[in-house]
């Protein structure tokens, strides 16, 4: 061992801190060309917020996610009221929506209805997209939707037999795919039986809910192998990861190497679930492009208007973003 020879030494460097706009592009093999960011800031960001926004604050949100990029963005949804009053103003939202669809071709605006009532609201704001929501445990089907599975599959099945002779396509989401608080970890066959059931009722896709944000990278690869042996394709499923342990984005790297293309994602990591206590939030959007950009992964978002829109938002709401690529772009 040398000693090092003081005389020698540079003096200590002052810290500089580097602000990046943009990553740098180094791709990964055996992932895919583009993914599509299914937004659901507006709706399960604000869902669990404390405050709740006034409607042209959730309007000028929406409007400003489709202005960075984002062409499918989950705007509200038609429950009961009084179980998310956060949502209650949907029927007040959506007129306030109506010039953005000829603005951005291609915006969607997909919203959640549980039951037939649901439907009928959306149906005459003129909805063209909706989603119904499942539980892969029966903790949590009895505590967000009052019902058993399988009465709550029961609730969804004329809701998208309606909806798909309307012509409009129904997702289908399936909670608690990995850990439960009331349950535990939830076994793969359990999740696959439920979403199998969700699929066969007609749903064009499945996105696959980690509530609560337990799950790990060979978790997520499991219940792809899973689906895969009863013939459920990667191109037919979606991933839907909250952050709490910081998984999020490691799980996502995991479903993209499993071949899956469509990731959920919350602008400035809004969210969690107002019936499961443990949920925090989504994986947050800016976190995700940052990633994709970096494996040189098309999104079609402009990640400094999405941060941007993120930062400003943190503002109505009174507390920072969440997400680190927020503050490291926008702090
Ligand atoms: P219920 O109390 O069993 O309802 O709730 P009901 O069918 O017995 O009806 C009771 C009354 O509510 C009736 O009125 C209905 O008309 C009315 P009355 O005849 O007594 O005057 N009602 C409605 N009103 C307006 N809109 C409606 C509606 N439905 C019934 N759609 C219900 C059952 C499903 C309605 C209730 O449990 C509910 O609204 N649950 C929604 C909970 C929720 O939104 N949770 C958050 C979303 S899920 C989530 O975040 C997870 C996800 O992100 C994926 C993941 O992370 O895992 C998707
Ligand atoms: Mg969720």
């Amino acid at each position: 061992m040398t000693t090092p020879d003081p005389a020698a030494a540079e003096p200590a460097a002052e810290p500089t801190v580097t602000r990046l706009g943009l990553p740098d592009r180094a791709p990964l093999g055996g992932l895919p060309a583009s993914v599509r960011i299914h937004e659901v800031g507006p709706r399960d960001g604000l869902q669990n917020e404390q405050t709740t926004l006034p409607v042209a604050v959730k309007a000028e949100f929406i409007a400003r996610l489709a202005a960075a990029g984002l062409r499918t963005i989950e705007a509200a949804s038609f429950v009961h009221p009084k179980w998310v009053p956060q949502l209650a103003d949907a029927e007040q939202l959506f007129p306030q929506l109506a010039g953005l669809a000829e603005e951005y071709p291609g915006l969607r605006l997909p919203v959640l209805v549980p039951n037939e009532r649901g439907l009928d609201r959306a149906l005459a704001n003129g909805v063209g997209d909706v989603a119904v929501f499942a539980s892969a445990t029966e903790s949590f089907a009895r505590r967000n939707l009052n019902r058993s599975v399988a009465e709550s599959l029961e609730m969804f099945a004329p809701v998208v037999r309606r909806a798909t002779e309307a012509g409009i396509p129904v997702r289908g989401y399936l909670s608690m795919c990995f850990g439960d608080p009331w349950e535990g970890p939830v076994p793969v066959a359990q999740v696959v039986e439920v979403g199998c059931a969700l699929l066969d009722l007609g749903s064009t896709e499945l996105s696959l809910g980690d509530t609560i944000g337990t799950g790990t990278p060979g978790q997520v690869a499991a219940l792809l192998a899973g689906f895969a042996a009863r013939g459920v394709g990667p191109e037919r499923l979606a991933v839907h990861f909250h952050d709490t342990y910081g998984q999020a984005l490691a799980n996502t790297l995991a479903a993209l190497q499993g071949g899956v293309r469509t990731v959920d994602a919350s602008a400035g990591g809004l969210g969690g679930c107002p019936y499961a206590k443990s949920a925090t939030g989504n994986l947050a959007t800016e976190d995700l492009v940052w990633m994709l950009h970096g494996l040189g992964i098309e999104t079609g978002v402009d990640l400094e208007a999405l941060a941007a829109t993120s930062a400003w938002l943190a503002g109505e709401l009174g507390r920072p973003s969440p997400s680190r690529a927020v503050r490291a772009l926008t702090g």
